[in-house]
């Protein structure tokens, strides 16, 4: 029985030590401050030519609240993804911001957000601190990233308007939950179970010259922010006569 405390101090100490290395580690809920503008287009939804190449999508996902990212957009990779973003003047600005899904990139004068008005105007207190906000053009923000939200939808495909059938193949994936990226996709063929690693080309934009025929299994791998990785088999196939422009519901989600 006397032995039994020094136990309790020893794996105190060691939880001390691990509580203190945990707070070293970059903070996964922190926010960070930065700056943020809007698009100067009239239209309160965000931009159809967005580099994630989500067309239409890509102004009106997330009720509009849609953003272009500068280091955010990693390459495309950062296409999708949600960050909670909040300007920081007590006057005008809500505590709880704005949720805004990444459609596109770019920047202006050290900004990390390019908001649709619509998302910019959000961020504030009320209709008359929204119109002030807007006028002010560029604010001071925090934003972290968060987890997307898509409830009673499935991850998606829409095949790209660009595509030729049956020779060439892009789609984009959208309605993705959580806060995983998207870094590989592998379009596989239902009856050989043959699989081909697809090139991201651009942005959100996956394709492949040649697809086999029949139909076509699209596979996601999600990748984590501290480096873990899953596989995603849908449940629904890419039907054999896929057409430019249609939308397949993959029949899967991942949880947010
Ligand atoms: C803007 O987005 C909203 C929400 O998706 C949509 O209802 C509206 O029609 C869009 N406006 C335009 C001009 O596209
Ligand atoms: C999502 O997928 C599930 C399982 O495949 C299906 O039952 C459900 O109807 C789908 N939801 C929507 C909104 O299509």
């Amino acid at each position: 029985m006397a032995r039994f405390p020094i136990f309790v101090n020893i794996s105190l100490a060691a939880f001390l030590i691990l509580g203190s290395l945990a707070n070293a580690a970059p903070c996964r809920d922190c926010f960070i401050h930065s700056r943020a503008t809007h698009y100067p287009n009239s239209d309160d939804n965000g931009t159809e030519i967005g580099q994630c190449g989500y067309g239409t999508l890509g102004a009106t996902i997330n009720g509009g609240d849609v953003s272009a990212a500068s280091d955010l957009y990693r390459d495309g990779v950062g296409c999708g993804a949600c960050y909670q973003v909040r300007c920081t003047n007590g006057n005008y600005c809500s505590d709880k911001g704005v949720t805004v899904v990444i459609t596109d990139q770019g920047s202006s004068d050290h900004t990390d957000f390019i908001l649709s008005r619509r998302a910019f105007g959000r961020m504030a207190q009320n209709a008359d601190a929204a119109a002030t906000l807007l006028a002010f053009g560029i604010v001071d923000i925090e934003y972290r990233r968060v987890p997307c939200s898509y409830p009673n939808k499935n991850i998606t495909i829409k095949i790209d308007e660009n595509s030729n059938y049956p020779h060439y193949l892009a789609f984009v994936i959208w309605n993705q939950q959580g806060r995983s990226d998207i870094t590989a996709v592998q379009l596989c063929e239902t009856q050989s179970y043959v699989c081909k690693l697809l090139d991201r080309t651009y942005g959100a934009v996956w394709t492949t010259t040649s697809p086999p025929s029949g139909p076509l299994s699209i596979r996601m791998l999600f990748s984590d922010e501290n480096g873990d990785e899953k596989w995603v088999v849908p449940v629904n196939d890419i039907p054999q006569n896929w057409k430019p422009g249609d939308t397949y519901d993959t029949g899967v989600q991942v949880i947010a």
